[in-house]
């Protein structure tokens, strides 16, 4: 699809140019953000998501703040306290903090470098996802080789989370293009609806055959033989291939495993955390009680209600079938180590 997630613009002031996703899919509205404040708060309320736009916004994040400290004044203390800001705007997603520290390394060298350093952050994902994408089309078609595809993903993982393309959703839009794909269903993904909202609009777009699901539905479709396979993204993938992911994954991994589906993750190779040795060492975010107990503003608990309001679960790595990135496939279930994928860039 041809929309511009994410976009760098050099005039007036360096800034990155936003699509409003909390207004999709009512109105297409961009924002523009030339300095960190705006960044910060376009991450922290999902005017910009998913694991790799974070990771693009997060590189041309640097060379705003840097631009906005040249304006400001700023010494070197208050320039590394605001990107460090921006780092820790959410702090599931690797790909943030992945993106900035990367571009951070070329300080040393000057804003051209910096912005330099952010494009090819930015170029990359595309070309990763596109590759991510065939891959995943290829595993699945060996492992379910006699039918047209009916594939069940949950969140948004497509042009809108990324760069360019998508990941899981990528998967889904190759397996399209080779005529593979019978039916999507799509998790409408509580409780801020990336799933409706989001790729439920992306695949209307591109024409592929879906139907827009409550989340509690979804395990009961894949035990009653209705989902032939299950595709999601991932925001930080441990050494030893635990998954953390939108919340709610780790039960369709679960409700896979009783039925015998492949359980697919895909993401690029910058959402892979070696650092990290498996799931019990990745922050889970807790979003405001808000966004449990009302919907569009109007109150669906008592007032008082505490709530529980993770925005990631842990999917461990023995009920993940597969892991594709762009450097290949890696098959948790049988050899729970990243690395055996891991080839040079
Ligand atoms: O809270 P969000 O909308 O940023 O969560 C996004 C997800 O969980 C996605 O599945 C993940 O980031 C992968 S996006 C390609």
């Amino acid at each position: 699809m041809a929309v511009r997630t994410v976009e760098w613009l050099d005039e007036p002031v360096p800034a990155v140019r936003l699509l409003d996703q909390t207004r999709l899919p009512a109105e297409e509205v961009h924002l523009t953000a030339a300095d960190v404040d705006t960044l910060v708060d376009a991450i922290s309320r999902l005017a910009v998501r998913g694991a790799p736009a974070l990771g693009a916004v997060g590189a041309l994040g640097v060379a705003v703040a840097l631009a906005q400290g040249a304006r400001e004044g700023w010494d070197d203390a208050r320039l590394r306290h605001e990107i460090t800001r921006l780092r820790e705007a959410r702090p599931t997603a690797v790909n943030l903090a992945w993106a900035v520290d990367r571009v951070l390394a070329f300080l040393p060298d000057g804003p051209e470098a910096v912005l330099a350093e952010a494009r090819r952050v930015f170029d990359e994902d595309e070309a990763a996802n596109r590759a991510l994408s065939a891959h995943g089309a290829d595993w699945l078609l060996r492992r379910c080789p006699d039918r047209p595809l009916r594939v069940l993903t949950h969140c948004n993982t497509g042009t809108l989370a990324t760069t360019a393309w998508g990941t899981a959703l990528g998967v889904i839009r190759e397996l399209h293009a080779r005529g593979r794909i019978e039916l999507v269903h799509v998790d409408e993904t509580r409780p801020l609806l990336q799933g409706s909202r989001l790729t439920a609009w992306e695949l209307r777009a591109d024409g592929i055959d879906h139907v827009v699901q409550v989340d509690s539905a979804a395990a009961g479709a894949i035990l009653r033989g209705l989902v032939d396979a299950v595709v999601i993204g991932a925001d930080r993938i441990a050494a030893n291939g635990d998954t953390a992911n939108k919340v709610g994954s780790v039960g369709l991994a679960l409700a896979c495993a009783d039925a015998g589906i492949p359980f697919v993750v895909a993401a690029p190779w910058s959402t892979v955390d070696l650092a990290t040795p498996d799931g019990a060492g990745i922050t889970i975010e807790e979003r405001a009680p808000d966004e449990v107990v009302a919907i569009g503003g109007v109150p669906v608990a008592p007032a008082g209600s505490r709530v529980f309001n993770p925005a990631f679960d842990v999917t461990p790595a023995r009920l993940v079938d597969a892991i594709v990135t762009e450097r290949g496939v890696a098959e948790p279930k049988l050899r729970p180590d990243m690395t055996a994928v891991q080839q040079p860039l």
